[in-house]
């Protein structure tokens, strides 16, 4: 599948609705609970239904325990409204107090957890990957994951 990837420099170059789910990681970002990386992530999610859902990275001394903001927030949209389809997600990333400048990626296992939104509502969720001076709008997790793993594998 080809990868399609829209980039830019600045927050000021996206457009609405774009631009206000960056708003809304951003948000979510500084209240992430990283004590011990402190690399405090955001996520925001717009639902088909216009609904925001938001989440962060939760850590714990017991590290494997902790999870990262884009699970989060998906668990929680799926948990809240099961049958509602994820449209897009917003990612961006602060360290030291400041938002990362580089677009951050998320990592395999999240990319997992937002392919089965996509293929089972069937509908592509739109990536934007945002720093502060490198923004990365993918049209579709699926791209980003060559040979993955579904259902296809296992069904009779
Ligand atoms: N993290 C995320 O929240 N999302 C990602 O996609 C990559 C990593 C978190 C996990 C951990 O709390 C911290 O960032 C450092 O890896």
């Amino acid at each position: 599948m080809k990868v399609v990837v829209h980039k830019y420099d600045s927050f000021d170059e996206l457009e609405l609705p774009d631009s206000s789910l960056v708003e809304m990681a951003i948000n979510a970002a500084t209240k992430a609970y990283a004590p011990y990386s402190k690399f405090k992530v955001g996520a925001a999610l717009r639902l088909m239904n216009g609904a925001i859902v938001t989440g962060n990275n939760q850590e714990n001394a017991a590290y494997p325990s902790g999870l990262c903001a884009e699970r989060v927030a998906m668990f929680y949209a799926n948990s809240q409204f099961p049958e509602i389809p994820v449209v897009s997600i917003a990612i961006t990333a602060f360290q030291n107090g400041n938002q990362v400048s580089e677009a951050v990626y998320p990592c395999g296992a999240c990319r997992q957890v937002i392919l089965e939104d996509e293929i089972r509502f069937n509908n592509n969720v739109r990536m934007i990957l945002a720093g502060k001076e490198k923004i990365f709008v993918v049209e579709s997790v699926k791209s980003l994951l060559p040979l993955h793993f579904d259902d296809s594998a296992f069904k009779p």
